[in-house]
């Protein structure tokens, strides 16, 4: 069988994509290629003969080889750039032309926004598990056998009465003292659970606890910490606030704060008070050295009050109108510098 390899050079200079010079290479350089086929045709000559056009059958593949390489270089480049120029994103463009796409739930908003003003005032974030056990969400918080707050139709417990979802961020307290002893200056947001349902109560509803504990925390660190808050949080001069003597168990004295609403009606957003120091001892904080304040927000309610959203029910009913109404674009991060809203 003669070669032509100048016929054979066109035909690849000719080809106009990779997929095309892969065809030749298979076709003359595969296992029934025609080049592959010639060199098993030398087995027929004599010695003397096959030496010599192997020699030379041997120097046209190389000749094939390296001019398929070339080209599909070649092409393998072009077709990359073609595939560039049509991946091309214009970075300048702005985001979102016209169409508006994901949004930020309030809720997440809020929690970023609050967790922009703690960090400020230096406290740091801290987390716990939402499956907490008796001891972190009942028995350290000085939460008695017989609190309602232990009842099936208050709590969700799972598996019998030692598991349950935990029904306040105030367990994250408790796993603070216990991990780090005092001092301590946290704040820590998180999902919490009650058997619940109506305007203003959800079964899932969000908190943010915080404690501070050191050798002379008082009650007014406490006030000024939260009217501090609030004031940034509203972005006001004056928060709109009042304080009523309350009762927990974890915190002696004990108020709540409510939110004037304007019409001539509060909402109850945060309940706070100077850490019991029965709860000190249990977390392994020496009473007699160290006390401090705490409290726990209701984060749902203050997204409520500041983005005006009148039905808590509305924040999970997954509407994708309410989320493009209430939701914030992603891309606008809040901080206490650049602004919270
Ligand atoms: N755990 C309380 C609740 O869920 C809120 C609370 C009140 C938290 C007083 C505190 C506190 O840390 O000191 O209603």
């Amino acid at each position: 069988m003669s070669i032509n390899v100048d016929q054979i050079k066109n035909d690849i200079m000719a080809a106009t994509s990779v997929a095309d010079v892969e065809e030749l290479r298979v076709s003359l350089l595969g296992k029934k290629g025609q080049l592959t086929l010639a060199m098993k045709e030398l087995s027929g000559l004599d010695p003397e003969a096959r030496k010599e056009a192997g020699k030379q059958l041997n120097e046209q593949k190389q000749e094939v080889a390296v001019a398929i390489d070339s080209k599909k270089a070649e092409l393998e480049l072009i077709e990359m750039n073609a595939q560039l120029e049509k991946d091309k994103i214009d970075l300048t463009l702005p985001v979102n032309q016209g169409k508006k796409s994901g949004t930020l739930h309030p809720i997440t908003r809020a929690m970023m926004e609050l967790s922009a003003i703690f960090a400020n005032m230096g406290f740091e974030m801290a987390e716990g598990p939402d499956v907490e056990d008796d001891w972190h969400n009942f028995t350290a918080l000085n939460i008695p056998e017989w609190h309602p707050a232990r009842d099936m139709r208050d709590s969700f417990f799972i598996e019998g009465a030692e598991t349950i979802l935990r029904t306040e961020t105030s367990a994250v307290q408790v796993r603070k003292m216990e991990k780090d002893g005092a001092p301590v200056r946290i704040f820590c947001p998180g999902r919490v659970y009650r058997v619940d349902l109506d305007a203003t109560h959800a079964p899932i509803f969000h908190q943010c606890e915080g404690l501070v504990i050191g050798d002379s925390v008082t009650m007014a660190h406490l006030i000024g910490t939260l009217q501090s808050f609030l004031k940034s949080f509203f972005e006001v001069e004056q928060a709109p606030i009042r304080m009523r003597q309350h009762h927990f168990p974890f915190t002696e004295p004990s108020i709540e704060i409510d939110v004037d609403l304007g019409n001539g009606k509060w909402m109850e957003v945060l309940g706070a008070g100077m850490v019991n120091p029965k709860v000190l001892e249990n977390c392994g904080v020496d009473s007699s050295k160290y006390q401090g304040f705490a409290f726990g927000m209701g984060i749902d309610r203050l997204a409520m009050l500041k983005y005006g959203i009148k039905d808590l029910r509305k924040m999970s009913d997954g509407d994708v109108r309410w989320l493009r109404h209430y939701g914030y674009a992603p891309v606008e991060m809040p901080s206490k510098t650049e602004g919270l809203s």
